[in-house]
């Protein structure tokens, strides 16, 4: 590489997205940049001039494996949307300025759907307008809803949280009996796509039985029925575990977080706050069935656990950080990296660039062949999917009894 690099981190964040940073760095290094510069606080903080140079902070070897495991965005994110170019050009005059002055040579910027859009319109702009900047995504998300791609750095190790945490639960019920008996409701993240919380299927095994109930948005979401199924597994057993979506959505199309006291919040992508499904539900329960009940959300505990992540998804996430560099460099732009699967066992992946046309704002959905008929568990099909993606460890390297992450002050 004869010019510089300069990454962000946008979007929502996630256990291996400093993993990908710290691949993008390692390669560009590697592949000659004179520089790697940190946008802080993704495009917003470009547009505000805020980014460091990366060599001043990450010095050694150790840093890199701190970086690997230092969960949430190390560069600071945003949930940014750029105008369209006929809306307001003078945005991507002022970015194109100081892309030029930085000499930068490769633009990368790791992050889901909404992030892609950012590769989407600077590249377009670049290439209308003749600009030397080649511009690459590099995917990111625990949603794991990104198109085109088997799988998404961040899902493995936010899959491996939650089937960890569901099997927890799960034993910690078993071991209290309450007279009318008790329901935990398990709320977990994942916004229209059901992908995260079918992981909590994973806890079932030999030594669980797993959830009770597992509830997808893909499917509309019939508050009667899943009270007459509680009412029925009460008769039989005296703790129940049921993981539900976010995102879940009643047949006329409300969140069903929106049915009770929820959070009005919209960002930028025009995306509302989904919280509170599970207190609605645990209140419906406890009010229909006079029984105890639980609501557990997740939040943001399954995106930053990086005490628990997957091998796979640590050494996959840097993987994908140099295959986005490397690309750059070998003169594609407008373009995301994506991981195509040859084999769940053993399982055998490799990278592939795709157009980021074709997967901006984009969302990738369970398929409905993968959840069964009544709308109620996943199947085998969709443990043999997601089962390779949570393998390994990756110990964190403890002091004072604490996992060490890599700081930067904010
Ligand atoms: O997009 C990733 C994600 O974690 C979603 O699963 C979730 O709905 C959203 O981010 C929450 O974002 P925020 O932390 O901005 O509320």
């Amino acid at each position: 590489m004869k010019g510089n690099v300069i990454v962000g981190q946008s979007g929502g964040p996630t256990a291996a997205i400093n993993s990908s940073l710290a691949g993008v760095y390692r390669t560009a290094k590697d592949r000659g940049a004179k520089k790697v510069y940190g946008m802080l606080y993704g495009i917003q903080g470009l547009l505000e001039e805020r980014y460091i140079d990366l060599s001043e902070h990450i010095k050694t070897d150790l840093d890199i494996e701190l970086l690997k495991r230092t969960p949430a965005a190390y560069l600071g994110s945003c949930r940014y949307k750029l105008p369209e170019i006929h809306e307001n050009k003078e945005v991507y005059e002022k970015i194109f300025e100081i892309l030029n002055r930085l000499e930068i040579e490769a633009f990368i910027y790791i992050g889901g759907n909404d992030s892609m859009d950012t590769i989407k319109k600077l590249s377009d702009y670049a290439i209308v307008t003749g600009q030397p900047t080649r511009f690459v995504g590099c995917p990111k998300t625990i949603d794991n809803d990104l198109a085109l791609t088997d799988h998404t750095p961040g899902y493995g190790s936010a899959a491996k949280y939650i089937g960890t945490s569901v099997k927890e639960i799960i034993r910690d019920g078993f071991c209290l009996e309450y007279s009318k008996g008790v329901v935990t409701i398990v709320e977990i993240m994942g916004r229209n796509a059901g992908w995260l919380t079918g992981a909590a299927a994973l806890a079932k095994g030999e030594d669980c039985p797993g959830p009770d109930l597992i509830y997808l948005p893909e499917i509309p979401f019939d508050l009667e029925d899943f009270g007459s199924r509680i009412k029925e597994l009460l008769k039989k057993k005296g703790s129940i575990v049921v993981a539900v979506s976010e995102g879940i959505k009643l047949s006329d199309g409300r969140y069903v977080c929106e049915l009770g006291a929820g959070i009005d919040f919209v960002d930028a992508f025009g995306h509302k706050q989904l919280s509170g499904t599970a207190n609605y539900l645990a209140s419906y329960v406890a009010g229909e069935m006079g029984c105890k009940t639980r609501a557990i959300e997740l939040s943001t505990l399954q995106r930053a656990a990086s005490h628990c992540a997957s091998r796979v998804d640590i050494l996959e996430a840097y993987q994908v950080g140099g295959a986005a560099v490397k690309a750059a460099d070998e003169g594609d732009t407008g373009k995301m990296i994506v991981f195509e699967r040859y084999s769940d066992d053993p399982y055998q992946s490799g990278t592939a660039v795709k157009d980021v046309h074709k997967i901006a704002n984009d969302e990738r959905l369970v398929p409905r062949a993968w959840v069964n008929e009544d709308g109620t568990y996943v199947t085998d099909d969709f443990i043999t999917y997601v089962r390779p993606l949570i393998q390994g460890d990756v110990a964190p390297i403890m002091v004072d009894g604490i996992p060490r992450h890599l700081f930067r002050p904010f």
